[in-house]
């Protein structure tokens, strides 16, 4: 069954054992391929097994908890933040690379309380890597402290962003004029690794300077917001403002002053909002 293990006397549960291993297994195997919102949004046999999977344990253990799920979500259940304890689970994260079998893809669970997020875990299946985070409490990678880069500078940063599921000629023409006005500020390089988790991940250890996208979801977001800001980093809208969980956007630095630059940068990708779907 699932492993369990005790953070700071709140109990984390460890995706690293039963849905990493699922999850492993099934990355070399043939796969059974769906759509959903779009040709290049993609779901799988094993996305809905290991959804059931880490939800009926948590279940089991938090019978009055809430969650808001990826594939639950796509079947039509509302993504309704409320007071009440809530979990919020994306079963795999880079379905895209987990289908190609691009070694790239993360379980991601992330907990809030009275709409605020109180701790993270994100497991990297294929290199086991299993990022934690616990509001006031530090965020870590396999027990090793993280720390975001201090830069603050567009010219020397390493930026990451994912391309979302849209690809409709005006939407895809305003994610490649983003990128082209991050490279013309000279940022050193922007990458898409096809899991936005894990590129947030990379941000909170400071091996990426800056993140931003448009298109992800609560169930991306929350899990990975608690591990950058437990790590020293920014999470914010990319209006600039606070982080909205449900408002489908996102920029994320290392410093205060880089993702404002960022964020001023952008042109808006609209992908309405996670509550209202
Ligand atoms: C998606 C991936 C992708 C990003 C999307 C996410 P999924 O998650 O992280 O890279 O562009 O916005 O929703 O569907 O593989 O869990």
């Amino acid at each position: 069954s699932l492993c369990w293990f005790t953070a700071h006397t709140v109990p984390f549960p460890s995706p690293s054992q039963e849905p990493g291993e699922i999850i492993r297994k099934a990355l070399s195997e043939e796969k059974r391929v769906s759509t959903k919102t779009s040709a290049a949004d993609l779901v799988t046999e094993t996305d809905h097994l290991v959804e059931g999977l880490i939800i009926s344990e948590l279940q089991k253990r938090f019978p009055s908890h809430r969650f808001i799920a990826e594939e639950a979500a796509a079947a039509g259940a509302k993504c309704v933040l409320t007071p009440s304890p809530t979990w919020i689970v994306d079963p795999i994260d880079g379905t895209c690379n987990f289908v190609h079998r691009f070694p790239t893809v993360a379980v991601s669970i992330g907990f809030a309380v009275n709409q605020e997020l109180e701790f993270g875990v994100i497991y990297h299946c294929t290199e086991e890597r299993l990022y934690t985070g616990r509001r006031g409490q530090g965020a870590f990678c396999n027990g090793q402290r993280l720390r975001v880069s201090g830069e603050t500078d567009i010219s020397k940063a390493l930026v990451l962003t994912e391309i979302g599921p849209k690809r409709d000629p005006a939407t895809l023409k305003l994610f490649l004029s983003n990128m082209e006005r991050l490279l013309h500020a000279k940022a050193h390089g922007v990458r898409v690794i096809g899991s936005s988790t894990l590129a947030l991940c990379h941000l909170a250890s400071g091996a990426a300077d800056a993140y931003y996208q448009f298109g992800l979801h609560c169930w991306d977001l929350a899990a990975a917001t608690v591990i950058i800001r437990e790590a020293g980093g920014i999470v914010m809208d990319t209006s600039g403002g606070p982080l909205d969980l449900m408002s489908c956007r996102v920029v994320a630095a290392g410093t205060r002053e880089m993702a404002t630059l960022i964020a001023q940068a952008l042109q808006t990708i609209n992908y309405g909002r996670d509550d209202e779907k």
